[in-house]
């Protein structure tokens, strides 16, 4: 056991407690930002004159050899200290001796740890957020390959009206874009740096706090010190975003899991992304879309966790916060492996167009259109409502579709109809004469890709590097 704060006790910490307390198995995954936090803070002590160049100079040296040495495999991080920050400070020491006693000059842990935290979701942010880039990539190619591939629309898993697979992929895109979008203010909002917050009171010692901030490319200092250090909500915010992403990601593999089946013939998932039964030699499952379906219950479990954890704590800084890590690693982790695989699922999947047309004409899902015909020659529309019905009847009776009625059935059933309902009727039609903004009708969807490939090309991450470099 090796603890930074032994000086006000007289007994050792019993052994359990020690482990129950300690937080190194997970805090050591943010050892970069550790070290990265204690450079800036370092370079900022000295710039204030509390150390001179040669200590700034010796620990900065320190530091990074501890960095290159935990990466090149030749420092292990153990357990015998509390913590990731107890363990840097500790290897520190031992490397340059005096002068590393000197690091936590004007800081304590409590802002150290929030502005770790603050560091390592802020990159991951940026993670998260390239991989759903990725994705809509993949659903921008399906959709400018599949103007013309008809399926049926759903609603109550019922067949509805026809829609073209790029529609549909359509309105993926914008769900996850709308996920981008949340990625982008989260990280805006949380861009503020929590360094120099002290214990909660801040410090009494001349801090720098904006160029800390500024060396770590944050927008400013946190302007409250005790909100520094107790303040969670991006951590909260961004697990909200990634329980949405799941959502999001949890009922396109449900609609792939159905597509899948032997029943629909949709699709066909990639060998490289199915997997096979122990028993049954036929089988070829879509385990990928289900994982990514079972683990958003997960994901959504570190959200109610943290949020469960904040809710009764007093300012500032307890320890019930340390809660705060584990399971935001756990969901970042398991979001980022959804997304990868997701994205090269949907990448190799083929679409069976001829089965999704096929399934768009049975299933009357040109009924609306027919009535709308009728409506077009004269026909009041509650009349042709009640017309179209008793084709459907008949067509059920018979074993038929709208679209192989000959001309004397159609007749039979009501007089104005003529060989121009199958023109009315077919699934081209039906989709292209769709044309408000945001429909099916493929000049309606042409304008929705061009603004889609527009938004691609204007990254907000690219436009933020753009507008730092502007700013130096
Ligand atoms: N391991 C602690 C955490 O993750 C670091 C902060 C410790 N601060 C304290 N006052 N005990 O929250």
């Amino acid at each position: 056991m090796a603890q930074l704060w032994g000086g006000r006790f007289t007994k050792e910490t019993d052994q359990l407690v020690y482990q129950f307390n300690a937080s190194i198995t997970f805090d050591q995954k943010f050892y970069r930002q550790d070290i990265e936090g204690s450079i800036a803070h370092v370079a900022m002590l000295h710039k204030q004159g509390i150390l001179t160049k040669d200590e700034q100079d010796q620990i900065i040296e320190g530091l990074t050899g501890i960095r290159e040495d935990i990466e090149n495999g030749t420092l292990q991080i153990t357990e015998e200290y509390e913590d990731i920050h107890s363990f840097v400070e500790a290897n520190l020491t031992e490397r340059i001796g005096e002068a590393g006693k000197k690091l936590h000059t004007g800081r304590s842990r409590n802002d150290q740890v929030a502005l770790d935290m603050r560091l390592y979701t802020r990159l991951e942010v940026l993670y998260v957020d390239e991989l759903v880039n990725d994705l809509l990539k993949v659903i921008l190619k399906i959709m400018e390959e599949h103007l013309d591939t008809y399926m049926p629309g759903f609603t109550h898993l019922q067949k509805a009206q026809p829609i073209t697979l790029a529609h549909h992929m359509g309105a993926y895109f914008e769900m996850f874009k709308r996920d981008r979008l949340r990625l982008k203010d989260i990280y805006h909002r949380m861009n503020y740096c929590p360094l120099g917050a002290g214990a909660l009171a801040g410090t009494t010692y001349p801090l720098d706090r904006a160029y800390t901030a500024k060396l770590m490319g944050f927008d400013g200092p946190t302007l409250n010190s005790i909100d520094s250090v107790a303040d969670r909500d991006y951590v909260i915010e961004f697990l909200s975003a990634l329980s949405t992403i799941m959502m999001h990601l949890s009922r396109f593999s449900e609609e792939v899991i159905i597509w899948n089946t032997n029943e629909y013939q949709f699709v066909e998932i990639d060998d490289a992304y199915s997997t096979g039964s122990s028993i049954m030699p036929q089988k070829k499952n879509p385990d990928i879309a289900e994982l990514v379906r079972g683990k958003t219950g997960r994901v959504y479990g570190a959200l109610m966790s943290i949020l469960t954890t904040m809710k009764g704590l007093p300012l500032a800084y307890n320890k019930d916060m340390q809660e705060d890590k584990e399971l935001t690693f756990d969901a970042i982790d398991t979001v980022k492996g959804c997304l990868a695989l997701f994205t090269g699922m949907l990448d190799t999947m083929k679409f069976n167009q001829a089965r999704m047309e096929q399934s768009a004409k049975g299933g009357f899902t040109n009924a609306t259109d027919a009535a709308d015909y009728l409506v077009g020659k004269g026909v009041p529309f509650r009349d042709a409502h009640g017309i179209v019905g008793r084709l459907v009847l008949y067509c059920i009776d018979h074993q038929k579709s709208l679209d192989d009625m000959t001309i004397e059935e159609y007749q039979a059933i009501n007089p104005v109809f003529d060989e121009d309902i199958y023109d009315a009727i077919s699934l081209e039609t039906c989709v292209n004469k769709r044309l408000t903004t945001g429909a099916p009708g493929r000049e309606a969807m042409q304008s929705v890709i061009e603004a889609c490939k527009n938004y691609l090309a204007h990254d907000w991450q690219d436009e933020d590097k753009e507008e730092r470099k502007k700013d130096e």
